[in-house]
């Protein structure tokens, strides 16, 4: 793990996040932290406490709606939380995620792409997978939506993958999502979330693409990390995610947990090795 990179919380104390801006970071090695959220009143406490990217994660399925995974998100409850996160953040870029089965073509994922900008007032958005969507990634792209790609453990597909279980850990899967990572990359996302993938395949992706990557149970070289907010205030029912860490346990407040996340991924102490695959 790269020890030199910087801070970055006395470099960027004002001032709103934008891609460029975390494409600046990347360049600059410092790293970037992210979280879920899902209203206004967590969106503000993220945002205050100096989170770079907020993500108005699909996984409010789960975390809010209690399904056991993404599938039955649908966009009118996308645009109801993302506009909740817009209303409490004025710092932080915010990321809203296409739902299942809402970027089928090009046209489906402009059309639902725009109503989270518009309506949801994000200024990002996220959809899952290469091959299939890499029309999508770069029809919309091109006509001023930016995206962020997410490879590996793809929630979207759990079905298909037979569970939620970490990815490209034998050779041709690695080789698979390194070549997934340049298609996307390619197509003109802007953002690169890695979810479930082992420490050194992430590490090799984050050095071989021009876009930021975000990780997610990835080890700790990529270029910045997310946890859904709700893992990392220990309130998650049931069993925590190997790759999470309850960061409410022995502080006072929510606030000083999340002041804990941020400034122990500034500072590359988490994820730690206990955390990575
Ligand atoms: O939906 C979500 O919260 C996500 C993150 C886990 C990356 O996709």
């Amino acid at each position: 793990m790269s020890t030199s990179r910087r801070t970055g919380a006395a470099a960027r104390p004002h001032g709103t996040i934008s891609g460029p801006v975390l494409q600046e970071m990347k360049r600059n090695q410092e790293r970037i932290a992210a979280l879920t959220a899902y209203d206004a009143s967590f969106a503000h406490l993220f945002d205050a406490a100096g989170v770079d990217v907020l993500l108005v994660g699909d996984s409010l399925g789960m975390a809010v709606q209690g399904h056991p995974n993404t599938l039955p998100v649908d966009m009118d409850a996308m645009v109801y939380h993302c506009r909740a996160v817009r209303r409490g953040s004025h710092r932080a870029l915010l990321v809203g995620d296409l739902p299942f089965g809402s970027y089928p073509g090009p046209a489906e994922a402009y059309r639902n792409g725009a109503r989270l900008m518009a309506e949801g007032g994000m200024a990002m958005v996220k959809l899952e997978g290469a091959g299939p969507v890499l029309d999508s990634i770069r029809y919309l792209s091109e006509r001023g939506i930016p995206v962020c790609a997410h490879l590996g453990l793809t929630p979207q597909s759990v079905h298909a993958f037979g569970g939620f279980k970490v990815q490209g850990v034998r050779a041709e899967s690695a080789q698979r999502l390194r070549d997934a990572a340049q298609d996307v990359a390619a197509a003109g996302a802007t953002l690169l979330v890695l979810e479930c993938v082992p420490g050194k395949l992430a590490r090799e992706i984050t050095a071989s693409v021009p876009i930021p990557t975000i990780g997610i149970g990835a080890g700790p070289d990529c270029d910045g990390q997310i946890l859904v907010c709700y893992d990392m205030l220990g309130v998650t029912a049931g069993r925590r995610p190997k790759f999470s860490k309850d960061f409410l346990a022995g502080k006072d407040s929510i606030a000083d947990a999340v002041a804990g996340y941020v400034d122990a991924v500034k500072r590359g102490q988490f994820p730690a090795a206990a955390h990575t695959f």
